[in-house]
């Protein structure tokens, strides 16, 4: 095959995600694994039934139409009118993908040049640098930094040059469990006006905001044409493996993803959809009961990480805890997740493969609490081994 590579330039250093070597040590030494942010109980019930009467029914066993259901996205339409008074059109301004991770990759393979520079807040969700590689785009980081991880704003601007053409942000932030609040995202919103910039918002976790309130940024005055918002069901129903996510936006805006989209699945998920629709028409009681739910997590392993002798950074939003392991004689984080599960039978991921400044994430780690009780009091009692 001669000299040259196999993998192309553009995906050189995005080799393995650290989710299946996380997930690979954890299975191969029976660790508790609060590496990767899936849930270890199914969503509702009746959620899981519309699925198997869809399927039963026939309806979306052969593709699906490539906005996605009808049902589905008239049941987004309302999703986002109910929570946070957006109209969007069924029709025009909404499209339905493979989880948010399609979502993020048409959005930026649609409207990305190559050399075009996109500005995104590390520690990234690894998927970003990927899909803005494979657009041969040019990621800029704006580091969030502990202890309150809040983004320098007078950074960001500074960071704006003629090439900018996509802020790429994500709130509640995955792994910081940062939640904007309405100031930041006023001055955000100002700074895209102002340099005619593309908004692309990641709001896979706007049902886990456990202080202060999810706002998206498509509601600002201006922002609604510039910006592009991704959710998912995955999170919000816990239901990660049937990847039915989406997109709302300007009907331009829509049909530009929608261009990419359909040459990465074309359409996926059918009866799934079906089954979101519904989740989605759930009363007000489910979504304040999961939101508690997880919140009582978010503290019991809180608790028990500090307890353990980590500084815990407290989330306001989404299901990780980001830890700092200096006060435990700990300072390389890469290193200590691959010998904790020897040491003590937990799995943890170190903030450090989020990031391009890597110097910033070194001695964080972060750790999911989408577990049940009895097993995150478990992985606390076996941290307290260190
Ligand atoms: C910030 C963020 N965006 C997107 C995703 C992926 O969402 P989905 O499973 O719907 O593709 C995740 C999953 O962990 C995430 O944390």
């Amino acid at each position: 095959m001669g000299a040259r590579p196999l993998l192309n330039r553009r995906l050189d250093g995005h080799g393995t995600t650290i989710f299946a070597e996380m997930s690979a040590l954890a299975t191969a030494t029976g660790s508790i694994n609060l590496g990767q942010g899936f849930p270890d109980t199914d969503g509702p019930e009746e959620v899981r039934e519309a699925a198997v009467r869809a399927l039963r029914d026939g309806r979306g066993n052969q593709y699906p139409p490539g906005p996605g259901v009808p049902e589905l996205r008239t049941a987004i339409a309302e999703h986002q009118q109910r929570f946070y008074g957006l109209t969007y059109d069924p029709d025009t301004e909404i499209l339905v993908t493979a989880g948010a991770t399609e979502a993020i990759a048409a959005a930026l393979l649609a409207l990305l040049e190559p050399g075009d520079e996109v500005i995104a807040f590390e520690p990234f969700y690894d998927s970003y640098a990927a899909c803005i590689a494979m657009a041969g785009a040019t990621r800029v980081p704006l580091t969030l930094r502990a202890p309150s991880f809040r983004p320098d704003l007078d950074e960001l601007r500074a960071l704006i040059t003629p090439r900018t053409r996509l802020l790429l942000i994500n709130t509640p932030h995955n792994p910081t469990g940062l939640v904007l609040d309405p100031t930041e995202l006023a001055a955000i919103a100002d700074l895209a006006i102002e340099h005619d910039l593309l908004v692309v918002t990641d709001e896979v976790y706007e049902h886990l905001v456990f202080d202060g309130a999810h706002h998206p940024i498509a509601a600002l005055p201006g922002m609604r044409e510039r910006t592009v918002s991704i959710s998912s069901a995955g999170k919000t129903f816990s239901f990660t493996g049937w990847k039915v996510g989406w997109v709302t936006g300007a009907p331009e805006l829509v049909t530009a993803v929608r261009t990419a989209k359909q040459y990465l699945t074309y359409v996926s998920a059918g009866p799934f959809q079906y089954a979101v629709a519904e989740a989605l028409r759930l009363p007000d009681s489910y979504f304040d009961g999961f939101r508690a739910d997880l919140l009582h997590k978010r503290d019991l392993l809180t608790d028990g990480l500090a307890a353990a002798g980590f500084r815990v950074f407290r989330p306001a939003g989404t299901y990780f805890i980001t830890t700092d392991i200096t006060p435990l004689g700990e300072k390389d984080g890469i290193e200590f997740c691959r010998s904790l599960p020897e040491r003590c039978g937990v799995v943890a991921i170190p903030n450090a493969v989020f990031y391009d400044n890597a110097d910033a994430g070194q001695s964080l780690v972060r750790f999911t609490f989408c577990k049940r009780d009895d097993v995150l009091g478990e992985a606390v009692s076996r941290l307290q081994q260190l």
